[in-house]
């Protein structure tokens, strides 16, 4: 499918594919696509950061190559790497006059050991692919400079076997819990659009959209109780992710109300921190008395 002509167009394609984008997000994503730069969404825990790469691919049938960060992730892990067994058992089945045969040898460093990993697979995919960088604060700064270079010119160069460049690149979305600050230059690099929680309105569509068996009435009390949620001082405030786990579980358990009794047997699913439970099991009546 061929990335649609407006943001509108955009929107409903994503609405298609299972996931609401509010205007500002559907337009970041909308230039992303058209001018080809990489976009980079940072935003709270669980609120559609990474499942909105995921749907992307999905809805313009791309490939989705996924690097996820992590600390001490490296250059090898992001790009290729040689499979040393298989290199070794090749070594093994080679005559000794072919051990000493320098052809042999340059075979060990071709392309039939070579392991392709995220960043490769990429450019080799070009605009079939939807890269996503998932949590790249979680990498360190060394990683994060030679993201940078690739990010620029899509082109990476194995010694060994040449230089392989992508013809048009792949929409690539980075993600950020914000752990840390990214670099500047990293930044200018992409457009930037920050995923706040849902409004309450929206957030009763979005799980009614992935949860299509929870009672409408249902959803909008779960939406009231997290939204409620969030403005206390919690540690860990759900994300769009426990609403919908949360409204899950109730409709499973044949609930079609929110009340003290069964939030109570079900918090386990929204709160996920012992400090926080004691804070808002002292104030559930309040949590749970409905839209307001
Ligand atoms: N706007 C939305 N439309 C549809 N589903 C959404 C939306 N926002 C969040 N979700 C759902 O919420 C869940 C969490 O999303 P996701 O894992 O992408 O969050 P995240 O921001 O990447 O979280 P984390 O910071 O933990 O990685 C997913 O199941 C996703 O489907
Ligand atoms: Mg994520």
């Amino acid at each position: 499918m061929t990335v649609p002509e407006s943001v509108g167009g955009l929107t409903e394609t994503l609405r298609q594919g299972g996931y609401l984008a509010d205007r500002g997000l559907a337009t970041a994503l909308f230039v992303a696509l058209s001018l080809n730069r990489p976009i980079l969404l940072e935003g709270e825990v669980g609120v559609g950061k990474t499942d909105v790469a995921k749907v992307v691919a999905s809805v313009f049938a791309r490939k989705l190559i996924r690097l996820q960060c992590y600390e001490g992730i490296d250059t090898n892990q992001a790009l290729y790497e040689w499979d040393y067994a298989r290199q070794m058992l090749h070594i093994r089945a080679l005559s000794e006059h072919q051990v000493t045969d320098s052809e042999a040898v340059d075979k060990l460093f071709g392309p039939k050991f070579l392991l392709e990993r995220p960043l490769l697979a990429a450019v080799r995919a070009g605009a079939a692919a939807v890269l996503l960088i998932d949590e790249i604060d979680r990498a360190d700064d060394e990683f994060e400079a030679f993201l940078l270079e690739v990010l620029s010119d899509f082109q990476i160069s194995i010694p060994e076997i040449g230089t392989v460049k992508a013809e048009s690149p792949p929409l690539v979305v980075l993600t950020s819990n914000r752990t840390r600050e990214l670099h500047d230059a990293l930044k200018r690099r992409c457009l930037y659009h920050w995923i706040g929680y849902p409004a309450a309105e929206r957030e009763v569509e979005i799980v009614l959209i992935r949860e299509p068996g929870v009672p409408a009435v249902l959803a909008r009390k779960v939406v009231a109780a997290v939204q409620r949620l969030r403005e206390l001082d919690l540690a860990k405030p759900p994300g769009v992710a426990e609403t919908i786990d949360w409204a899950r579980t109730l409709a499973f358990l044949g609930e079609s109300d929110l009340d003290v009794r069964n939030a109570q047997d079900t918090l386990g699913a929204v709160v996920k921190d012992r400090d926080d439970l004691e804070v808002v099991r002292d104030n559930l009546a309040e949590i749970t008395s409905g839209a307001r």
